[in-house]
């Protein structure tokens, strides 16, 4: 048998064995003794009698064994043309001061902290502080407007926002400050602090309102704060995510499964080891940052690259080569929209030619389906193995991936490989039986999930469960579908919900469309996720009007993006907008969205038996299709 296949194997057929072995690369307070608590299926939690701190295992235990010299973070801008070197030991200091910083504000063990920051350090120094107290961080994406922070602030509960004066985008200031105080006003909850990293390119700042504190101002007399105890299962972060409703869910990791999976996977999904430098180019807002920016890079010892940029336009499509010659990066991860839009803008490589980039082993993908174009491209031009991974927010790292530390299998374009130890990957019809290889069908993971996989739905035990656990009774429904073929390969095909992936970034359809119908002509719409060559899906909005609706399309079309963007944010990326004269519906009611879907980008569909009035599809097809 096969590295790969001896671990599966026994991460199946043992899983308590596997993970207490795992777990062996963990500093503990209390060391397990116990790795899997199942006395409550379909709810598990893992190692409930072992007890640590996050940042220390961070940060901490690197110092002391002699890493406290070390590159652990090399924040590089190209926004700001910036480059700050953190070693392990200056980054443990300005954790430990940042986190005496919330602990002279009263905040404490179990309390929340909402971080809303962009792509500079103290992002990831605010997340490490937080996990040095036992605080729960909840990190929102800066792409975010103001409501959507007020909904995840509702939802948190924090006793203190992190923030920054802003963030900067190409050819535009984003500021930060405004959002947060609107964000605020909205909100129910009353965070009792608001900290604000001012920086220089961004107006505004903590003096513009009062009770508001400056990072610099507080850091620089701060206490460092001692590193708290916690138990394994207690929570680390919320990170929100979309579901098929306008309400994010929060999605709830804890500690101790977190580092033992995380430290685990950057040895053998990644094969990193100590020492080595390896770049997530994401944003800590989502969960690819979280878990691949901040934590388990610095959980093995290796030095991350935190990168303030785009790939193309910063200022070109060299710029992430610059990065890996610059500073001698072993593996890049990032989403195959990005890799799109370098291949676009740089089809023949030739700024890659520019760059030595003899230090990069390997280039691995996720968010979304690595197309096998972009697949052959990518592994013509640099000449490595590309890697395609899955995995989701609630998952926290790889459920299906090609294992470079464990014996790599040949690489299939179009497929991230096989499942990781841990997950028991299956394909269920939509009665729940077993379907064969090469079949299409819902792709669900065998409970229990292993560490590190979300604890749950932020005080929503409910929605885990209807969401997750409840549709096939002893499987976690991912909501993909897709197939294994006759060697084992898992093939990703798309959401089966209501979920679209717009360059990497999940977004709720249905959110969209609430924000979409709040327009006074609008008399019912709907949003689909329609495909778009560089971002993989954009939304496509289908409105019909109010009878007697008197505004033109144009008009229309302006005021409804605006209002996305005022509600949502402009990573909803919405532009398009189609006036219809009806939508298709079956005789319940439910919007056809995936027809309308195949309909505009012009694939085979199928019209369900319980449509109910085929003439309003066939007005469709006339006015849509291609
Ligand atoms: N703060 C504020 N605004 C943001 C933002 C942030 N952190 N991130 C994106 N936006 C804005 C952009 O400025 C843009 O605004 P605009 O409409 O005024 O131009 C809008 O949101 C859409 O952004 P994006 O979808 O990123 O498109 P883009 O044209 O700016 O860039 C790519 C296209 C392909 C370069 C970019 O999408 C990319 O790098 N994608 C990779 C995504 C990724 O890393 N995903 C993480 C999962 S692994
Ligand atoms: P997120 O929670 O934002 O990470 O988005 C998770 C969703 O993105 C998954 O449910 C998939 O639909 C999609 N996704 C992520 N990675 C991949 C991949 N490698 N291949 C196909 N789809 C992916």
């Amino acid at each position: 048998m096969s590295d790969y296949a001896n671990e599966f194997a026994r991460s199946i057929d043992d899983p308590d064995g596997f993970w207490l072995d795992a777990a062996r690369g963990v500093d503990w307070i209390t060391a397990p003794a116990t790795a899997l608590d199942d006395a409550a299926p379909p709810i598990y939690r893992w190692f409930p009698d072992a007890t640590l701190n996050t940042s220390v295992n961070a940060l901490d235990r690197h110092v002391a064994s002699g890493r406290g010299e070390q590159s652990a973070l090399i924040w590089d801008s190209a926004m700001t043309g910036t480059v700050r070197t953190y070693t392990y030991a200056h980054l443990l200091d300005e954790v430990a001061r940042f986190a005496g910083v919330l602990a002279a504000q009263g905040v404490g063990k179990g309390d929340r902290v909402v971080v809303y920051m962009p792509m500079i350090p103290e992002a990831a120094i605010a997340m490490l502080a937080c996990a040095r107290i036992g605080v729960v961080h909840s990190v929102v994406f800066g792409g975010f407007a103001a409501p959507e922070l007020a909904t995840r602030i509702d939802d948190a509960e924090p006793v203190a926002v992190v923030t920054a004066s802003g963030g900067l985008e190409p050819g535009r200031v984003v500021e930060y400050l405004p959002l947060v105080a609107a964000a605020v006003e909205q909100a129910s909850a009353t965070p009792r602090t608001v900290i604000v990293k001012n920086r220089d390119e961004v107006p505004g700042s903590a003096a513009d309102q009062e009770g508001w504190l400056d990072w610099d101002t507080e850091i620089g007399s701060a206490e460092p704060a001692e590193p708290v105890e916690v138990a394994a299962t207690d929570p680390l972060y919320i990170l929100y995510t979309s579901g098929t409703t306008g309400k994010p869910k929060g999605v709830v990791r804890d500690n101790g499964g977190h580092a033992v999976a995380l430290t685990w996977s950057m040895y053998n999904v990644y094969g990193i080891s100590p020492g080595e430098v390896w770049w997530t180019a994401s944003d800590v807002g989502w969960v690819v940052g979280h878990s691949y920016i901040v934590y388990a890079p610095l959980f093995v010892g290796a030095t991350t690259v935190m990168y303030e940029g785009k790939p193309v336009g910063t200022p070109d499509a060299g710029a992430f080569w610059r990065v890996v010659a610059d500073h001698g990066v072993s593996a890049l991860f990032t989403a195959p929209t990005a890799i799109r839009a370098v291949r676009k803008a740089d089809p023949d490589a030739a700024e890659l030619a520019k760059y030595d980039v003899s230090s990069l082993r390997t280039l691995f993908a996720a968010g979304e389906r690595l197309d096998p174009d972009t697949y052959e491209w990518a592994s013509k031009v640099l000449g490595v193995p590309v890697v395609d991974h899955w995995w989701q927010t609630e998952t926290g790292w790889a459920i299906v991936a090609n294992l470079r530390g464990l014996d790599p299998m040949p690489l299939k374009a179009g497929s991230p490989s096989v499942p990781v130890p841990g997950y028991d990957v299956q394909i269920l019809d939509a009665e729940g039986t077993p379907v064969g290889a090469g079949t299409e069908g819902n792709i669900v993971v065998k409970l229990p999930l292993p560490p590190a996989t979300l604890a749950g739905l932020w005080r929503d035990e409910e929605r885990y469960r209807s969401s997750y656990l409840n549709t096939f009774t002893g499987y976690y429904l991912t909501g993909d579908s897709g197939y294994i073929d006759a060697d084992g390969y898992v093939f990703v095909l798309g959401r089966s919900d209501d979920v679209i992936n717009v360059a990497g970034h999940r977004l709720s359809t249905g959110s969209i469309e609430a924000v979409v119908a709040t327009h006074p002509a609008v008399a019912e719409c709907a949003v689909v996720g329609i495909h778009d060559d560089l971002k993989g899906q954009r939304p496509g909005g289908y409105v019909v009007l109010k009878a007697g609706a008197d505004i033109d399309e144009d008009t229309l079309r302006a005021e409804l993006v605006a209002r996305v963007r005022e509600e949502i944010g402009a990573v909803a990326t919405f532009r398009d907008v189609t006036v219809v004269a009806a939508l298709p519906k079956t005789r319940s009611g439910k919007i056809l969205r995936k027809t309308m879907r195949q309909i505009v980008d012009g694939e085979k569909y199928t019209v369900p038996s319980t449509i109910e009035d085929p003439a309003v599809l066939e007005a469709l097809i006339d006015q849509l299709g291609s």
